[in-house]
Formats: C-alpha cells, sequence, structure tokens
C-alpha cells in the first residue's frame, strides 16, 4: 500500500520542531489517548482539529509566538496497558483492550485480530484524507477559528476578561489565523511489526516511517536495550521518548546519544511525564544530564499521564489543577536551568460535554463523573476544559520568569 504522509512533510516538521527547541515557536501536541475508528467521521474529526487549532490559537494570540499543531490522530491506535489481562463480570478473565489496531473494547471483542492492523491503515488513511481536505479548504478552515466559544471561562473572575476579549480577537482574526494554518500527526510507535512494515526507504536514501510525521517511544517501552529504541535509531523522522519519575540522568544522557547522534536540532523530543508536585525534584537532573552531551532536544511537558488518579465509582480521573500545575513548574524549572520549554502534550476531545477531567471554569467535579464519561483509555479534557489549559499555560510562558 503508499505511504500515508511523505518524508518531505517530516522534514519540514523537524524545521518547525527546531524552532520550537530554540524558543521561537510553540507546540501543540493533542488528542485522544486511545482513537476510535468510530471516530473516523467528520464531525468528530472536525472537532478534534477545531480543538487543537484553537488551543494553538489562544497560546499565539496571548504569547505573539507562532504555533505548531500536532493531532495524536490518524494512527493513535496502539495502547501500551499496565496489566495485560482484567477481570470483567460474565467473562472472568479477560485481555485487555489494547487499542483498535490490536482488540475490540467490547468484552467479546478481546482477543487480538491482526486483520486489526488492515483496518487501522485504512482508518489512519481516511482520516488523513479528511484532514488534507479541511487544511486545502480556506472557508472550513476560518470556521473553525470563529467557532470558539470560551463561555465558561468567560465567568471566571481570574480571567474571564481576558477570555471575553481572546474569543473576539480569534473570532475577527479567523481569515488571518487560518491561512497556512497546518496540523501534523503522531502517535505512539508500540507495534514495532506495524510500525517496521510501513517504514520505507525515502528518495533521500534515509528510511522513514511514513505512517505519521512523527512517533514517539512510550513511558514503558524505552529501555535502552530494547527493541523500540532500535528501531527508533534507525527512521528520519522527527521522533519523541517519554520520560517518567523512574529514567535516572545517565540513562536519559545514553538516550538522547542514541537517538539523536547527529545532534540534529528539531529530530528528538523529550516529553516529560513526572506528575504535578514531582517536577522540581526530578527534572532539573534531566535537564542537566542531556546538556552535557551537547544534543539538541525540544523539551515537551505531558501534563496529563503523571496526574491520573482514581475516583469515586472507580472512575480515573485527572483534575485540570493538576495538569495545569505540571505544565507551570516544568515551565519554571526550565527557566531556573537555562533551557527552553518547547511545548505542551495533553490528551484531550474537541466534544463539549464529556465528563472525564475534574476542574476549571466549566465546574466539573467527582459527582459529575458518570454524566458523560465516553473514553475507551485515558480520562481526556473536554473542549472548554483544553481552552483553559492553554489560557493558563500561555500565561504561564507570558509571566516573568520569577512569577511564573
Ligand atoms: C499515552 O501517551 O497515552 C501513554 C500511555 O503515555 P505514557 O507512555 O507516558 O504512559
Ligand atoms: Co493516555
Amino acid at each position: 500500500m503508499p505511504p500515508l504522509v511523505t518524508a518531505g512533510e517530516c522534514k519540514k516538521l523537524i524545521s518547525m520542531m527546531a524552532e520550537c527547541c530554540r524558543g521561537e515557536r510553540f507546540m501543540v501536541l493533542g488528542g485522544d489517548c486511545a482513537e476510535k475508528f468510530a471516530y473516523c467521521e467528520g464531525d468528530y474529526l472536525s472537532k478534534q482539529c477545531e480543538v487543537l487549532f484553537q488551543m494553538s490559537a489562544i497560546v499565539q494570540m496571548m504569547t505573539g509566538k507562532p504555533t505548531l499543531t500536532i493531532g495524536r490522530m490518524a494512527g493513535q491506535y496502539g495502547k501500551p496497558r499496565s496489566s495485560p489481562k482484567e477481570k470483567v463480570e460474565g467473562y472472568g478473565e479477560i485481555y485487555s483492550y489494547k487499542g483498535e489496531n490490536i482488540n475490540g473494547y467490547e468484552p467479546k471483542d478481546r482477543n487480538w485480530d491482526p486483520n486489526r492492523l488492515l483496518e487501522g491503515y485504512w482508518h489512519s488513511a481516511a482520516t488523513l484524507n479528511y484532514m488534507r481536505g479541511l487544511k486545502a479548504d480556506a472557508s472550513e478552515m476560518e470556521g473553525l477559528f470563529k467557532s470558539v466559544d470560551m463561555e465558561p471561562l468567560k465567568t471566571s473572575p481570574d480571567f474571564g476578561a481576558a477570555a471575553a476579549l481572546l474569543e473576539a480577537s480569534i473570532k475577527s482574526q479567523a481569515p488571518v489565523l487560518a491561512q497556512g494554518c497546518d496540523i501534523f500527526t503522531a502517535h505512539e510507535g508500540m507495534q514495532l511489526d506495524l510500525e517496521e512494515a510501513l517504514t520505507r526507504k525515502a528518495s533521500d536514501g534515509a528510511y522513514y516511517n511514513l505512517s505519521t510525521n512523527l512517533l514517539w517511544i512510550g513511558d514503558r517501552t524505552r529501555k535502552l536495550t530494547e527493541g523500540h529504541i532500535e528501531y527508533f535509531k534507525g527512521i528520519a523522522n522527527p521522533v519523541g521518548c517519554k520520560t517518567g519519575p523512574t529514567m535516572k540522568p545517565e540513562e536519559i544522557a545514553e538516550l538522547v546519544q542514541i537517538l539523536n547522534p547527529n545532534k540534529i536540532e528539531g529530530k528528538l523530543m523529550i516529553i516529560t511525564r513526572y506528575g504535578a508536585g514531582k517536577v522540581k525534584g526530578i527534572l532539573p537532573a534531566h535537564i542537566k544530564a542531556v546538556q552535557a552531551t551537547g544534543v539538541p532536544v525540544v523539551w515537551q511537558v505531558d501534563g496529563v499521564h503523571g496526574n491520573t488518579k482514581s475516583a469515586k465509582g472507580g472512575y480515573k480521573t485527572r483534575a485540570l489543577d493538576d495538569i495545569v500545575a505540571e505544565c507551570l513548574e516544568t515551565l519554571e524549572v526550565h527557566r531556573e536551568c537555562g533551557s527552553i520549554l518547547g511545548g505542551i502534550h495533553l490528551e484531550v476531545t474537541g466534544q463539549r460535554g464529556v465528563t472525564e477531567c475534574i476542574g476549571g471554569c466549566c465546574g466539573l467535579g467527582e459527582d459529575d463523573l458518570p454524566r458523560q464519561y465516553e473514553t475507551y483509555c485515558d480520562p481526556r479534557l473536554n473542549y472548554s476544559q483544553a481552552l483553559e489549559a492553554a489560557v493558563r499555560v500561555a500565561r504561564g510562558l507570558n509571566a516573568p520568569a520569577a512569577a511564573a
């Protein structure tokens, strides 16, 4: 089958990520934890692009800095799980849901089925086709900015006035914001057999994974001697690696040298996800270890995966305050270490009424979770919480170093 993206797009992304590395651009990466094949549908996809574009527009308008938008889209179909099996009433012990490429969410569909890999290819292709159409249509793109709705934020005593102004300027600037607006795709490169099948030699002689623009290694599969690092060091795409609290400074130093031996700016992104309150204890040593290698990296903060907790009724949730706190703590540590935070990584949905995360101006609490809890994997910020996260992070980016 033909590749889904081109090597030239991947190279363009590297050059834009190099700008994030130097602090000239800020990256907003987001989307579903696990994309469902059922999300491959016009309305859902345009809402996903809408929320990501609007988050980027917020950061851009508030900071005056250009942004880079990347969707966890068109291939986020493989999930690492903490436990391979789970007990489900009426079914006994069954395989955990591992994403649409592997098995189905319904208990009866939990057996692994390789035919799903082919389904994954077609759903990625249809998703990308839709995204490409959207990008090429100026009036559709304008519409995605004009629809910005910051209603719950406008009621906040703290930033209500700013939100009202921001909403009005995004609407009036929609034609300008829409011009040349781009979105790239990314997914966790977890299933090496699949990723390998979509790896092709490009005309520049290098090998690219042409199923997506950017791939990252998950926190559970980043061991230096294992297969994922081996595969990732052979591809010319921009690549990311998640680093959780168990990462050691000497290990991250080795990792960045393996994944970016030629010290190419924009080629390698380190995605830190330690959890709010833990950043100051862990990140400085990681930054110093990387600085000592001379390898340039784009530092991105994943504000969500270190902040998942269990709520009443067994719902997995996250508090918006924790997510924002981790982003701002990370920003502050980079400033103190003479380093640059290049972007954020969040799990978000463009769906308005979703109740999976708590907090924010929309006022969701634990009791609201059952109302519209729809995720098939991790809890996502809903539309209004996602815009609020963008506003609060952008405010931190603007604040003088000491006040952030
Ligand atoms: C994810 O990004 O959905 C994920 C599983 O993250 P991590 O590898 O950081 O746990
Ligand atoms: Co997740």
